[in-house]
């Protein structure tokens, strides 16, 4: 009888209508699974889109919230919150960088950055500062981090963007040289150091280096954006790690409160001065139950070993993905596996949007991006079981639809 119930399809006719939903409510998880109002069970490949670091009802994480939760939630800027000291302190250290400005999101971590390039090229008497992004990137949302996006669908019916933005190529140092060549109000170069939306593209460790001595050359800021790569997602604290640079100004959040939101920038020496009290700030920003969320999120990746896991349970997946997609990788319909760690794309010759739906109905969340890239961004509790689940699931989908597609 009751296995006659037709499931429930939730609706939201109160909620502004800006996103495309799939037609499921999740209502709870436990580590790396999650469950629907309709009882169903899905295997979280998705991690809410690079947030949920330690995947879901963590046994240490929830009972330190809740600790928090009856000491303070929030108080004000207004006065010194102990716990942003914390919290800054395990970012310097782990960064070998200098201080850190907390807020609560990512768009709000690059305005933030944009803001610091900005005045950095006033304080040094340029007028109409420029700033260097990339084809394919993504900062965000708001006005001007969409404006440094660099994605025509995100920012049509929005114009006029925010001037002040150079676009070039990822990947491309003359490029890159050429674009900026004899221009003064160049001020920092902005960028992700693996993109996520635009369809899992790493600069490469070269590029990286070269474009750190550009900047030093050129006394221009090197701002990364690690909110969707960084936070121990790639196997290393912050993904530009891997290439033994260090940038002057990061804007992190997603992973960093492992589902509570926090946004936080990151910067060098050249940066740490160049906003003085009044320049900037954020009501939420840095309040006690998020600083709280970052501590501990912090503290039990190191005590459970998480950036090791992300690299040996990344590279597992990848492999189980590599080889479940061998005729389809032969055939040319998979053209590539790509990223690092616990962040990866599967890209495909056809899109692929029809996958989010496919993949949630054989049990396991995910999502697609740029049209044809199955991204994979799970808790970075991953296991190393979770992971050949994930390809048992998703690997005859991508058969299947690409077949569909000869
Ligand atoms: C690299 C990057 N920067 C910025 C953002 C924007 O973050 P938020 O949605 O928290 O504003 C995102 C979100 O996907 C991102 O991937």
């Amino acid at each position: 009888m009751s296995n006659a119930t037709p499931p429930v399809v939730p609706t939201s006719p109160h909620v502004m209508n800006t996103y495309g939903r799939l037609p499921i409510a999740l209502t709870h998880g436990q580590g790396c699974k999650v469950w629907d109002t309709n009882g169903r069970e899905y295997l979280d490949g998705l991690g809410g889109i690079a947030v949920n670091t330690l995947g879901h009802n963590h046994p240490r994480l929830v009972p330190a919230l809740q600790e928090q939760l009856t000491r303070m939630i929030h108080s004000s800027n207004y006065y010194h919150v102990p716990l942003q000291e914390t919290l800054a302190s395990l970012l310097v250290e782990r960064s070998g960088m200098h201080s850190v400005f907390f807020c609560s999101t990512g768009l709000e971590a690059n305005e933030a950055a944009l803001k610091l390039a900005r005045k950095f090229g006033h304080d040094k008497g340029i007028e109409r500062p420029e700033v260097v992004v990339y084809e394919k990137a993504f900062h965000g949302r708001s006005i001007a981090t969409l404006s440094a996006t660099g994605n025509p669908k995100v920012q049509a019916g929005f114009a006029p963007l925010v001037e002040g933005f150079i676009r070039v190529p990822i990947n491309n140092l003359a490029a890159l040289k050429a674009a900026t060549e004899n221009n003064p109000n160049v001020v920092a170069v902005f960028f992700e150091a693996i993109q996520g939306e635009g369809g899992i593209h790493a600069m490469q460790a070269d590029y990286l280096r070269d474009v750190r001595a550009l900047c030093d050359q050129r006394d221009w800021l090197m701002m990364i954006d690690e909110v969707q790569c960084g936070m121990g997602r790639t196997g290393k604290w912050f993904a530009h790690q891997w290439a033994g640079i260090q940038p002057d100004v990061m804007p992190l959040a997603k992973g960093l409160g492992s589902g509570v939101p926090v946004g936080a920038v990151v910067v060098g020496p050249k940066a740490a001065s160049i906003f003085q009290p009044g320049n900037h700030g954020s009501t939420f920003g840095g309040n006690p139950l998020s600083m709280r969320a970052g501590v501990e999120t912090i503290r039990i990746m190191e005590e459970d070993g998480l950036l090791e896991n992300a690299t040996r349970v990344g590279a597992h997946l990848r492999a189980c993905l590599a080889q479940g997609l061998a005729a389809e990788i032969a055939s040319g319909g998979v053209k590539e596996i790509r990223g690092q760690g616990l962040m990866l794309g599967i890209d495909l010759a056809v899109p692929c949007s029809v996958l989010m739906q496919r993949a949630a109905d054989a049990g396991l969340l995910l999502s697609v991006t740029a049209d044809t890239v199955v991204r994979l961004v799970p808790p970075l509790i991953l296991s190393l079981q979770e992971a050949e689940q994930i390809a048992a699931l998703l690997c005859p989908l991508i058969s299947t639809l690409l077949k569909e597609n000869t």
